[in-house]
């Protein structure tokens, strides 16, 4: 494996892989590696003779206020596991060299980079489109991979990527959960242990919205606000959103399609921002959360306890 850190040398060496019809297959990341990230390597490997990774944490796709300074950072466990993944090249360009003081060119994708986690992340999709775009021109890859769990992002590079006609195949993968079903993500670092546990109510929303979908439940507002008051009654109290939109354009819906619809949501749990969503296209599901054993057992308690509640309830009336 070789590391590269020095954007001309990475031009160079894209340029002679290319020479000799090597396909080259891109993970860009930020790094402080999960096995979502693994997964999309392992992905990138089947069908690439090389492959690239990035770590950078890029700047201006962070807010002001946000964790630019504090996101997680290890660049030593990061290279050990992308040794052990066999993986050609990592490519970690300094911030400095990536962003000249007097950097002024940046990418947009109008419109949909301002819905969903645009309306919360002022400029994120703005700094996400610019730095992949410096990254596939300095990569030069012919596939790039995605993880889902950004299906924003995903979309808006699609996007991206058609209206400027780069030559790139973008590919995604799937979101990779723990036993409870809470996606993986560096920002999970973030959490106490009593958060973490918290968090394993988001997919459980996304599920229950989506088992809503699939039952033929058509109105979007009544399914976000029954997913909403699930959050809450599970003490997740700060929601940036629960959405409900078509999963190309990422418009909100009132109307549910269940063959085509995304389901979004982002919440605040302590420090850390956590998106995830389930997406519906052409009647396949996508990252579906599976919940383990464990967790269905929790569930059928939860069930258990919260008709018991009902039934105290409905006594207290009968007293009444
Ligand atoms: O998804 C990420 O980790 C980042 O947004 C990306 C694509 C590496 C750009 O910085």
């Amino acid at each position: 494996m070789e590391v590269i850190r020095k954007i001309k040398v990475m031009q160079e060496k894209a340029e002679d892989l290319r020479r000799r019809k090597k396909k080259i297959g891109f993970v860009p990341t930020m790094g402080y590696l999960h096995e979502g990230h693994l997964k999309i390597i392992r992905e990138a490997k089947k069908i690439s003779d090389v492959v690239v990774v990035s770590i950078f944490v890029n700047p201006t796709q962070f807010a002001k206020g946000e964790d630019y300074e504090s996101y997680p950072r290890d660049e030593k466990r990061d290279l050990e596991i992308l040794r052990k993944e066999r993986v050609n090249f990592v490519f970690m360009p300094d911030v400095r060299e990536m962003y000249s003081e007097d950097f002024k060119t940046f990418v947009e994708v109008s419109g949909l980079q301002d819905k969903l986690c645009g309306e919360f992340r002022p400029g994120h999709f703005k700094g996400v489109a610019t730095v992949v775009t410096k990254l596939f021109n300095i990569v030069k890859p012919h596939v790039a991979f995605f993880g889902l769990k950004d299906y924003q992002q995903y979309v808006i590079l699609n996007k991206m990527v058609k209206d400027l006609n780069f030559d790139i195949k973008i590919k995604p993968v799937e979101t990779v959960r723990d036993k409870d079903g809470v996606a993986l993500s560096s920002r999970n670092s973030y959490l106490s242990e009593e958060e973490r546990k918290i968090a394993g109510a988001i997919p459980k929303s996304l599920l229950l919205a989506k088992d809503l979908i699939l039952q033929g439940e058509e109105d979007a507002e009544k399914i976000k606000n029954i997913a909403k008051e699930f959050l809450i009654s599970h003490n997740i109290n700060n929601i940036d959103y629960f959405e409900i939109a078509d999963p190309d354009t990422l418009e909100p819906k009132r109307k549910c399609d269940s063959r085509n619809c995304l389901i979004a949501v982002a919440v605040r749990i302590g420090k850390a921002r956590l998106i995830d969503n389930i997406v519906i296209k052409n009647g396949k599901i996508y990252n579906l959360p599976k919940i383990d054993g464990r967790a269905e057992k929790e569930k059928e308690k939860e069930k258990k306890k919260e008709k018991e509640k009902e039934k105290e309830k409905e006594k207290g009336k009968e007293v009444n």
